[in-house]
């Protein structure tokens, strides 16, 4: 039986079975209880309850040579059947490439009211702040990171000291915010200036992961166009969207569509992840896409350079069990994994959006996979679901009247 046709308790015992989980996580999943009240309160304020996502997992995501499943936790029916269809199609043509830096986070303490010397005297004290700054967390040097640089940015009557930091498998807002304002407190002694604040930047440059795959001509084909004409077709779109900003607004946001949901899976921070990567598509100056396609050597090639900030432990990431569920179905290691898989994800599902829009356009798959919840919405139960939403797919007509229409044929 195909994965998409099996009932929830048994893809967890096709988890089970594959040895991605254990028996206690089998139990989480089938509990449907996610958070205890104790954790959502200690996460969040004023609670009522806790908000649902559906979670899944895409297949077929080949990176670095490992075949991963991926737990993804996103409410647009789609999105988890891209990923996965995408993905195959690059697996079956030899995998995702990614390569990832260090784990730079920067942050800056603001200095206000500087005079002619500060600068000066901050360059002269440089040693002794890089000092300070890794003293305020020696643990992370025990784990191979600290403060790798310091600099100073002037603005006129403000100077920004920047640190950057390497948080290894941290995402590392919490550390690097700790940091920075024990370090402002020496800093505004030594310059007898005001800080006027210390935060972390969520610029992300310092977690950028390049992303590479290959898709052969055969993998891109459909029953009524060849696979070249639907990479040449693929590279038109991809040049059109680094023209219209129109469109390569939507064409990130098919990126960010697997992305965002491997970043909530996990319990990383999506708001981050989202700042990161329009500022990345946007520091030439023109809104640009994320990804590049083109033709080489009789393949198309897939190219995606995107910030990840999302780290594999520490806040939400180590107290949520289903962030910890989703790291170790992944069986990820450390943090440059866990954001190689992420962008490798963010790849696929661009890739199948592209070749959904050149060849039989979007709707066609969306509708057919939101006919369920159109179905619910309508009013259906049980089996009733089920049952209106093939007629749904059947009929190609997905309006909620249509649905309601259905629904009342079928209880007649
Ligand atoms: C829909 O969630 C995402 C797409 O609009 C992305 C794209 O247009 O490239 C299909």
């Amino acid at each position: 039986m195909k994965l998409y046709e099996m009932t929830d308790e048994e893809r967890i015992q096709y988890l089970l079975d594959h040895k991605y989980i254990n028996q206690d996580q089998a139990n989480l999943l089938s509990s449907r209880n996610p958070l205890s009240q104790e954790l959502s309160d200690s996460l969040s304020e004023n609670q009522l309850g806790v908000f649902g996502l559906p979670y899944g997992f895409a297949t077929d995501v080949v990176v670095n040579g490992k075949d991963y499943i991926v737990p993804m936790s996103i409410e647009e029916p789609s999105v988890i059947a891209a990923a996965s269809n995408g993905a195959k199609r690059i697996k079956n043509s030899g995998g995702f490439k990614v390569s990832t830096s260090s784990h730079i986070v920067y942050g800056q303490i603001v200095l206000e009211d500087v005079n002619e010397n500060t600068l000066n005297l901050l360059q002269n004290k440089k040693s002794l702040i890089l000092q300070i700054a890794n003293g305020a967390h020696p643990s992370l040097i025990k784990r191979g990171g600290g403060v790798s640089s310091v600099e100073f940015v002037s603005y006129g009557d403000m100077i920004e000291v920047e640190l950057g930091v390497d948080t290894v498998d941290a995402m590392g807002a919490n550390l690097v915010n700790t940091i920075l304002e024990i370090t402002s407190r020496k800093v505004s002694e030594i310059t007898s200036c005001n800080v006027l604040c210390s935060i972390l930047s969520n610029s992300g440059e310092g977690q950028v992961v390049d992303v590479n795959a290959e898709v052969s001509f055969e993998q891109l084909a459909t029953k009524k166009m060849p696979g070249e004409e639907v990479a040449e077709r693929i590279v038109s779109l991809t040049g059109f969207a680094q023209k219209s900003v129109k469109r390569a607004i939507t064409h990130n946001k098919g990126i960010m569509n697997g992305i965002d949901a491997v970043i909530a899976s996990t319990g990383n921070d999506f708001r981050a992840q989202e700042a990161a990567a329009h500022a990345f598509a946007i520091q030439s100056g023109s809104y640009q896409p994320l990804s590049d396609w083109r033709i080489v050597d009789g393949h198309l090639e897939g190219k995606l350079t995107i910030p990840i900030e999302a780290g594999s432990v520490g806040g939400a990431i180590s107290s949520m069990p289903m962030a910890q569920l989703s790291l170790s179905i992944m069986k990820i290691q450390n943090s440059q994994e866990l954001r190689s898989v992420i962008g490798a994800i963010g790849l696929a599902n661009n890739l199948s959006a592209l070749r959904a829009l050149v060849t039989t356009g979007i709707q066609a798959g969306h509708m057919s996979l939101q006919s369920k919840s159109l179905a619910i919405s309508a009013g259906a139960v049980g089996e009733e679901i089920n049952k209106v939403a093939r007629e749904l797919n059947r009929q190609k007509n997905y309006s909620l009247a249509n649905a309601k229409e259905v629904l009342k044929e079928l209880r007649n």
